[in-house]
């Protein structure tokens, strides 16, 4: 049994995980902070996890308890906590997944440009793997430090990935629109975020250059071999979980959508969460047919009359836009069943 601590366990990321893992077979939870909760306990902000975690409590941030009690560690924390609190945990030897954009970029510069942000510990950029399984796999599994892609990223690139490696898409501009649901924000209500202003919304928002573009970006980069600009607009929904990414694209080369499938078929075809959509009457990818599992389904529509391609991934933002990558890269780590905690279908209705 691997021994797992949770920081940042009261929101909800940190809650998904402790979902996730209250029946993983090779987990045990010994450890979630709350700096709000500390001594109250999981189900005090959790109530759906009553009768797991009868015996455990919110602790406060201590690096000693966490170094103690912990073989491996999630930090679900907003921006700027990851790079203090890790470098402390990675010296003395912790495997560290962090689901913050504290990591995700390898060049420091971009910190200073998306983010406002002074780097505290830039030498461990290039240390961090970026958590999305289907593009980097091999270097998850003896990674010390893995920085976990953010939501609306995750639809983006799974959308594009395929395309992308293949070059059937013109280069190097790739405009992405993403809806996205309210849990997104996290648990603490803004102006924006609070429930009166956000349901029934259809609200684009960060439009002139969201914070997810510059990783976005530098997963496409690497895939392209050449420069990649991408447009990411982000819409907030009145849904409560779920992320939907259409990327409009130009065709660079005349294939039909049964050769965009087949692509996408032999790129994905062993990855265990991606499932490619086709066919009436569930034409097109819908996160309310994933809410509850780690499924990016994926899907396209190919408008030979202009050679324009809509390329779309739905995804549940708290699993695989967050908590389930987490634990898919966590199993990877661990070199156990990809699937274990995770294996389970989606909620229906939703
Ligand atoms: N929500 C999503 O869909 C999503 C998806 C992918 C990635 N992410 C990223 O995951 C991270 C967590 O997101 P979330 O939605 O779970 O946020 P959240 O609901 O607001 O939860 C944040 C957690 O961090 C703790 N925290 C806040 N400041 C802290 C500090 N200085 N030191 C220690 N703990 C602190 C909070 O608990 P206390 O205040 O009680 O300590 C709380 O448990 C963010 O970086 C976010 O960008 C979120």
């Amino acid at each position: 049994m691997a021994r797992v601590g949770v920081v940042g366990a009261s929101g909800y990321t940190g809650g998904e995980l402790l979902r996730i893992l209250a029946t993983h077979p090779d987990t045990e939870i010994t450890y979630a902070t709350s700096r709000e909760y500390a001594g109250k306990p999981i189900t005090a902000i959790h109530p759906h996890l009553r009768g797991f975690y009868s015996t455990l409590k919110f602790s406060n941030v201590s690096l000693d308890e966490m170094l103690k009690k912990c073989d491996i560690l999630f930090i679900n924390t907003p921006q700027g906590v990851a790079s203090e609190l890790a470098p402390k945990l990675l010296e003395q030897g912790m495997r560290v997944i962090d689901l913050s954009p504290d990591f995700r970029l390898k060049n420091q510069q971009d910190y200073r440009v998306w983010y406002g942000f002074e780097h505290p510990r830039p030498e461990l950029l290039d240390k961090a793997v970026y958590g999305m399984p289907e593009l980097h796999r091999e270097e998850i599994r003896n990674a010390e430090l893995v920085a976990c892609p953010g939501c609306n990223s995750t639809a983006a690139l799974l959308a594009l990935i395929p395309a992308v490696e293949a070059k059937i898409i013109e280069l190097p501009r790739i405009v992405v629109d993403v809806k996205v649901g309210s849990s997104e924000a996290g648990i603490k209500p803004s102006l924006g975020t609070h429930h009166p202003e956000r349901a029934n919304v259809m609200r684009p928002y960060e439009a002139d250059g969201h914070r997810h573009v510059a990783e976005v970006e530098q997963e496409l980069k690497r895939l392209a071999k050449e420069e990649i600009h991408v447009a990411l607009v982000p819409h907030a929904v009145g849904s409560v979980r779920g992320a939907l990414a259409t990327a409009h694209v130009w065709l660079a080369q005349d294939v039909d959508e049964q050769q965009v499938w087949r692509l996408y078929a032999q790129r994905y075809g062993r990855e265990p969460f991606i499932r490619i959509v086709r066919g009436a009457p569930f034409r097109y990818p819908d996160p309310k047919y994933v809410i509850g599992s780690n499924f990016a389904d994926i899907g396209f529509a190919v408008e030979k009359r202009i050679g324009r391609a809509a390329l779309m991934a739905a995804i549940d933002n708290l699993m695989k836009g967050a908590a389930g990558q987490a634990v898919q890269c966590m199993n990877i780590m661990l070199k156990i069943d990809e699937k274990a905690g995770l294996n389970n279908p989606p909620l229906r209705p939703a």
